[in-house]
């Protein structure tokens, strides 16, 4: 074990700067050996600061400084000292300017965090703490400065210089080096900070805001990237109109910067006008992208430009408050995404990411609140808690105020705090002040973590003519926090008839939210218990709940099969509608499951194969909803709701229960096939990836008939695709079939696409995630493959993020060599990367919900981590939290 354990820090030992920072200038020397790093900052106290005679402490990890002067007189040693990550110099003026040199050697830069190298380009990531890794600074958010930043570097090498805000400069200097500077006019932190220095191709448009100013938008890749820049940039420019039309939010620069790095921790950067974007988040195009590709890179495209006003204007006053960004940025980028394609499909599609990942979070050993009040090490905190969940968050105040009324407190937000570096708290109380509705006990949604439950139950009375709900709220206890007090849930309601969906009128109209057509309400459900009584209902009906998944609970209703049925077939809320089929589709399984375990046979219930009969045959439903309808739940969301895990066990009862259904259903799932075969022109629009996505659910359940006949098809589909969806899919299917085919076809798919590193990540993944054993073995010989390399976070998701997260039978194999697997990569990932480490480490911390035999392996494997001398703080706190 370390001897010294990293410290916790807490939102509740806030305070305010003692130290502002007027401006600051950089100037980099960017050099092959080393690069110099020159930074003058006007500094001086904080008149809201507790101390006015406090030293000056600055942050810095790993630097070598060079020189350190005060109003241009240099310091001697004795005058400063460093501890850890703070430097500190006492007797400071009232006001001063700060010069100071440090050497950095960015090409050994292996934590992709500071100015590092990727693919002979110097770039920089400093969220959230990296600025640090630059220069000694105040780095954290609150602390807002102008910055002019100047580059110096070989012209040849570097012929391309960025930074934020507006080229001032530019000269060519002697020896073939060239210099820019850059100066950004809207004061920011240090974590928005950016640079990026290399040889660059450029694709080139434009944006006319509404005002009519208009905006030069670029595009920076490799040379060979520049035909795949087409989909980031209509995103980008659909993102910029959309924010305009929707939140009233104009560009405020004149220039927009977006460059690709092949090695980067997470998707993107939303760095003040320079976002910095993995590659694969920007590059897309038919033959080597996705149509889920696609729809990622319009995803984060957005995403980050949002961030302009959400998180850049308006920051966050220190890391507790992160999901005051991000919450609210994934809010606006998932109503955008559903704005330019299929809102259900959307809906389904996020629900789905927050009931696995994030329902598992807050079960597991790392649960925190959306505003967590502790941390380790910050890194750890991108979360899906933070993300997902804090946009869910939102998107509840969305539902509680409406349209309108949402839409005047981002107004207010947004000019009130202006320039600002604000909390969660802010951001409710500009809501509640535009709203004047009272968002008091909703509050505990930023301090509460767990998934709330609801226990709801129904009653018809004949005689009244009533149907009265029952609502029961709990919530379990996590880390830290035993006690909740009842959370304030919008319970979006219908009530559904035979011939559809009745009116609705409450008896006791305690303050709920209507639909114009009154045949949806939404509840206030604010106590433990609760009652809602609705009047004049003529028949009994089929109560549907949590519309549009109103809000991110768990929600129990003892529904009847024949209840779930009319749901499935009649439901007008999209999500309820596919959410009935995924909890008949749960209960087929969990009697698959008792079936496998008594020795028989698994068959579907005859109604619920009829219903998927007639799915097949409906032309007028959506055919993403189709297909969506038609997938089982996955085994991520099973290993949610069934306890103790047992991961072989439900996926043999899923793999069984797909079978039957293949059988029960081949001649429509070949019609069906058939019918969405298409030869028009690629384009990843709503309808074309809807049809996609059928067909090639169609052919997945084809495939496990394991017949000549449906092999061929896969082969076909492979072979003849002029897309990566349908070549990718057909790919999968064949590698996890009998198919002598698929080393053929793996092989060819590697000769053809060798020189594109985002299609070799996806083979890589296709065998990381193949179903069949010995699985692992194939893994560890794809790690000494030419195309590997261990450095790059893409590779390293591909390979082994894909085998240990999404691969639940083979790295839950039996004897523990999955678990030993995960846990050697971790331990050498640790030196290199700690932020790719902690996050790769996530599956094993969940031990706790398997059988006893896999718990046990899994332990050791986390102590054996926990052993090494030489934690990062990253992985201390995921492995020590997980053990605790
Ligand atoms: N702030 C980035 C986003 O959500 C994510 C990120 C965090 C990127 C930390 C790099 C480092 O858009
Ligand atoms: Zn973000």
């Amino acid at each position: 074990m370390r001897d010294a354990q990293p410290s916790t820090i807490f939102l509740s030992d806030y305070s305010v700067p003692d130290f502002l920072i007027d401006s600051t200038t950089l100037r980099f020397e960017l050099g092959e050996a080393s690069s110099l790093v020159c930074s003058v900052l006007a500094l001086r106290r904080n008149p809201d600061a507790a101390s006015q005679d406090a030293p000056l402490q600055l942050h810095g990890t790993e630097l070598e400084l060079v020189s350190l002067s005060i109003d241009g007189r240099q310091l001697d040693d004795s005058e400063w000292s460093q501890s850890g990550e703070q430097l500190s110099i006492a007797n400071v003026p009232a006001s001063f300017s700060l010069c100071c040199e440090t050497r950095l050697r960015p090409q050994d830069n292996t934590s992709l965090e500071g100015l590092y190298k990727s693919s002979g380009m110097f770039c920089t990531q400093c969220e959230a703490e990296g600025f640090r890794k630059i220069t000694y600074y105040l780095d954290r958010p609150d602390v807002m400065s102008v910055f002019t930043v100047e580059i110096i570097a070989d012209q040849s090498r570097y012929p391309v210089l960025l930074s934020n805000g507006n080229l001032i400069e530019t000269e060519s200097l002697a020896d073939g080096i060239h210099k820019t500077v850059w100066h950004d006019p809207f004061p920011k932190p240090a974590y928005l900070f950016a640079l990026v220095a290399g040889k660059l191709a450029v694709v080139e448009d434009q944006f006319l805001t509404t005002s009519g100013r208009s905006v030069d938008l670029k595009i920076y890749v490799d040379e060979k990237d520049l035909d795949k820049c087409d989909h980031a940039m209509l995103s980008l420019k659909n993102a910029m109109r959309w924010d305009e039309d929707v939140y009233g939010r104009e560009y405020d620069l004149d220039i927009f910067n977006i460059v690709a790095v092949d090695d980067f921790n997470m998707g993107a950067m939303e760095n003040k006008s320079l976002n910095i974007f993995n590659t694969s988040c920007v590059l897309a195009k038919q033959e080597t992208t996705t149509d889920a590709g696609f729809q990622r890179v319009e995803g984060v495209v957005a995403h980050e430009y949002f961030h302009n006003w959400s998180g850049n204007r308006v920051t966050c006053r220190d890391w507790f408050q992160l999901s005051l960004k991000e919450g609210f940025t994934v809010f606006r980028d998932s109503e955008f995404s559903s704005d330019m394609g299929s809102p259900t499909v959307k809906r389904v599609e996020d629900v789905t990411l927050l009931r696995t990942a994030q329902f598992a979070e807050d079960a597991g050993p790392m649960a925190h609140p959306i505003r967590p009040d502790s941390f380790i090490e910050i890194s750890n905190f991108y979360t899906v808690t933070i993300y997902e969940k804090g946009s869910e968050v939102v998107r509840m105040i969305h539902t509680l105020l409406g349209p309108e009324l949402f839409r005047k407190g981002s107004d207010l937000y947004f000019d009130r705090h202006d320039g600002q570096a604000v909390t969660c708290e802010d951001f409710v109380l500009a809501m509640e002040d535009a709203s004047g509705i009272d968002l008091k006990q909703f509050r505990h949604w930023y301090s509460q973590a767990g998934t709330p439950r609801l226990h709801v139950s129904g009653t018809y009375d004949e005689q009244a003519q009533t149907y009265t709900l029952v609502v029961k709220q709990s919530c379990p206890s996590t880390p830290g926090q035993t006690e909740k007090a009842p959370f304030h849930i919008p319970l979006a309601v219908a009530l559904i008839g035979e011939a559809g969906q009745l009116a609705l009128q409450l008896t006791d109209a305690a303050a709920n939210i209507e639909s114009p057509d009154n045949t949806e309400l939404v509840l206030n459900v604010t106590e433990p218990e609760q009652r809602f009584v609705f009047a004049n209902i003529k028949e009994e009906p089929v109560p549907s709940l949590l519309r549009g998944f109103s809000a991110p609970v768990k929600l129990d209703f003892d529904y009847s099969g024949a209840q779930l049925l009319r749901l499935m077939r009649s439901d007008s809320d999209g999500f309820c509608r596919w959410d009935a089929s995924q909890q008949l589709g749960l209960v087929e399984i969990k009697r698959a499951i008792t079936a496998l375990a008594a020795g028989q046979q698994v068959s579907p219930d005859s109604e619920y194969v009829s219903a998927c009969r007639e799915l097949l045959a409906n032309t007028s439903l959506d055919a993403a909803m189709v297909a969506l309808m038609l997938q089982l739940p996955s085994e991520a969301y099973l290993a949610e709701i069934i306890h103790p895990v047992d991961v072989h066990g439900i996926h043999h009862a899923r793999e069984a229960l797909r079978k039957a259904l293949a059988t029960a259903l081949s001649d429509e799932f070949s019609a069906c096939y058939s019918r969405c075969e298409s030869d028009e022109a690629y384009a990843p629009d709503a309808a074309q990836i809807a049809r996609r996505s059928l067909k090639n659910t169609a052919l997945s359940y084809l495939m496990l008939l394991d017949d000549a006949q449906s092999i061929a098809l896969a082969v076909r589909q492979y072979e003849s695709s002029s897309n990566m969806t349908d070549r990718l899919a057909a790919l999968t299917y064949l590698v996890n079939s009998t198919a002598a085919y698929k080393a053929e076809a793996l092989l060819r798919f590697y000769q053809q696409w060798q020189h594109e590193p985002l299609v070799i990540n996806q083979w890589f993944q296709v065998q990381a995630m193949c179903r069949l054993p010995g699985t692992l073995e194939v893994v560890q010989g794809l790690m000494s493959h030419p195309a590997f390399d261990i450095r790059n976070p893409n590779k390293v998701r591909a390979l082994i993020g894909a085998f240990c997260g999404q691969n639940g039978v083979n790295f839950h194999r039996e004897d523990g060599a999955g678990y030993r697997f995960l846990a050697d990569q971790v331990l050498l990932l640790n030196r290199s990367n700690p932020q790719i480490a902690s996050r790769l480490l996530v599956p094993l911390t969940k031990w706790r919900k398997y059988l006893p035999s896999a718990q046990q392996l899994m332990c050791s494997e986390l102590q054996r981590v926990l052993a090494d001398p030489e934690l990062s703080s990253d992985v201390y706190e995921v492995v020590s939290k997980s053990l605790q």
